[in-house]
């Protein structure tokens, strides 16, 4: 399996950390599960540091950008876990599904190697986007829409889950596609912008950028976004799926 974040993930761990807000989101979904597997855990954002943490990761890039003091990495993909049936008492995968060649196994390998509980952070594809892809990068909300699995393919995968809406504060720091939809100019940084897997997915990235830059200087933007600035949190699309795995072993006398 190719490692697409080998070559895209090197500036990640300049843009990207755990936002506090999502981060106790994360820990109070997980509940009180004391061993957790972080599936897709790039540097290591949103493993909780109370709990006994075991990170998956693919790629080489994404391994040596994790602190000394981050939970212990396997090298793995998501398709095929190196772990016993009921390893963990819970399984995690943050902003990652998206990426999995093959879902279907990696849900199947999680659910396998988990007794209590599986946490999900994603984007949903039915939702709309927000004003950076519906006017500036429709591509890229119609490339996302393409490879985020659905909520109801999750729940196919994983049984059923409990769904809710995480909306995205106007001061997140975790530099994701959605971060900074009260701060426009920091999609025409393209340091920011590369920490956004999509971006690298899309062409004539620059000058759209520019574009958004000229909307901004000339008021454009304010003009039709500029309600934005009033509001402290929106829902760009992420969602926080939980689902509660009921072992046959555990239902046995
Ligand atoms: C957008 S990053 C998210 C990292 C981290 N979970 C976070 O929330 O910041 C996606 C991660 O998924 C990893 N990934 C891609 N394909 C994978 C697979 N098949 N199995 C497990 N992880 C995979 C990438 O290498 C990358 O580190």
């Amino acid at each position: 399996m190719s490692v697409v974040y080998d070559t895209i993930g090197s500036g990640y761990g300049r843009t990207r950390r755990a936002d506090p807000r999502l981060a106790r989101r994360v820990r109070d979904a997980l509940g009180p599960s004391a061993s957790v597997v972080n599936v897709g855990a790039g540097v290591g954002a949103y493993e909780p540091r109370d709990r006994d943490v075991t990170a998956v990761e693919p790629s080489l890039r994404m391994l040596e950008q994790r602190s000394t003091d981050a939970a212990p990495a396997v090298r793995a993909f998501a398709e095929s876990l190196p772990f016993a049936d009921d390893a963990f008492d819970a399984g995690l995968a943050t902003l990652t599904l998206h990426h999995w060649a093959d879902l279907e196994s990696g849900l199947r390998e999680l659910r396998r190697v988990v007794r209590e509980r599986v946490v999900i952070l994603t984007w949903d594809p039915d939702h709309a986007g927000f004003w950076l892809t519906q006017d500036y990068f429709p591509d890229l909300l119609a490339h996302d829409a393409s490879v985020f699995p659905s909520l109801d393919t999750i729940e196919d995968g994983l049984g059923p889950t409990e769904v809710s809406v995480v909306p995205i504060a106007h001061d997140c720091i975790d530099g994701f596609l959605g971060a900074y939809w009260r701060r426009p100019a920091m999609y025409v940084d393209p340091r920011v912008r590369a920490g956004m897997s999509t971006f690298s997915r899309l062409t004539d990235v620059e000058p759209r950028a520019l574009r958004l830059a000229e909307d901004l200087v000339d008021g454009t933007w304010d003009e039709r976004h500029g309600h934005l600035r009033e509001q402290a949190e929106i829902d760009v699309g992420y969602r926080l799926l939980t689902c509660t795995v009921s072992s046959p072993r555990l239902c046995l006398p």
